[in-house]
């Protein structure tokens, strides 16, 4: 188990689907890499080869019996791996890691769109997150419908894009509730304009954090 994080930075993506979290995140890779950080990206869940396994099981629509607490249990389990097996020796290494997902959206998804008690899953969330200190959350905050419109194409939904437009309103409550509940590490940026003036948005965040006048906070 890493035990020092060393010198390193984690930056995590979330909002819901259609927000421009994997454009963004593309986009900040980029800004990061031409001012020479080194920067590791990933999704969850997955990331590791047991993540991606658990992914599967999480995302298969035909689970359709799969309970609440079940699904959290397994997103927090992807969760775990992840951070032990990639997430703390890249940090310790001293890279810029940045996340399309991370623990706000088991708060988000299951605790506000599925009504689990909230403190256990962050009670669940905590232990998967180990040693992970401080860090930088970006919230890409867009009305569910907007999200919807952007991506009408997608041919196939997966088991989560599937639920309701109710579900969908209930998780972007949820999201901006935890960013009030986490001041320090949440940044709430309008997702709802061009791709280029989000970018700025973000980078703006992003740089503050890791020019470490903004410490960013825990979970
Ligand atoms: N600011 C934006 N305005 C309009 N469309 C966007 C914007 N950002 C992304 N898109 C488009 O919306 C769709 C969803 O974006 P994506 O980055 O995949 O979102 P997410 O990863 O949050 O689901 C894509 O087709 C993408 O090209
Ligand atoms: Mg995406």
């Amino acid at each position: 188990m890493v035990e020092n994080r060393g010198k390193g930075k984690f930056i995590t993506f979330e909002g819901p689907d259609g927000a421009g979290k994997t454009t963004q995140i593309q986009l900040t890779e980029d800004v990061l890499e031409k001012r020479g950080y080194p920067v590791v990206r990933m999704r969850e869940p997955g990331g590791t080869r047991l993540s991606e396994a658990i992914r599967q099981l999480l995302l298969d629509p035909s689970y359709k019996e799969m309970s609440a607490a079940t699904e959290a249990l397994l997103y927090a389990a992807a969760r775990a791996q992840l951070v032990n097996e990639v997430i703390l020796p890249a940090l310790a290494a001293g890279k810029v890691v940045l996340c399309d997902r991370f623990v706000d959206s088991s708060l988000a998804y299951q605790g506000y769109g599925r009504s689990l008690d909230l403190e256990r899953l962050r009670m669940v969330n905590g232990f998967a997150l180990n040693k992970l200190g401080a860090f930088r959350t970006i919230l890409l905050d867009l009305p569910p419908e907007e999200g919807f419109r952007r991506s009408a194409d997608k041919i196939e939904r997966d088991r989560l894009e599937q639920e309701s437009l109710s579900f969908h309103r209930r998780v972007r409550e949820g999201y901006l509730r935890l960013a009030d509940s986490f001041p320090e590490r949440i940044r709430v940026v309008d997702a709802s304009g061009e791709p280029e003036s989000v970018q700025e948005q973000i980078e703006k965040h992003v740089l503050k954090y890791l020019t470490g006048r903004d410490p960013g906070g825990s979970f």
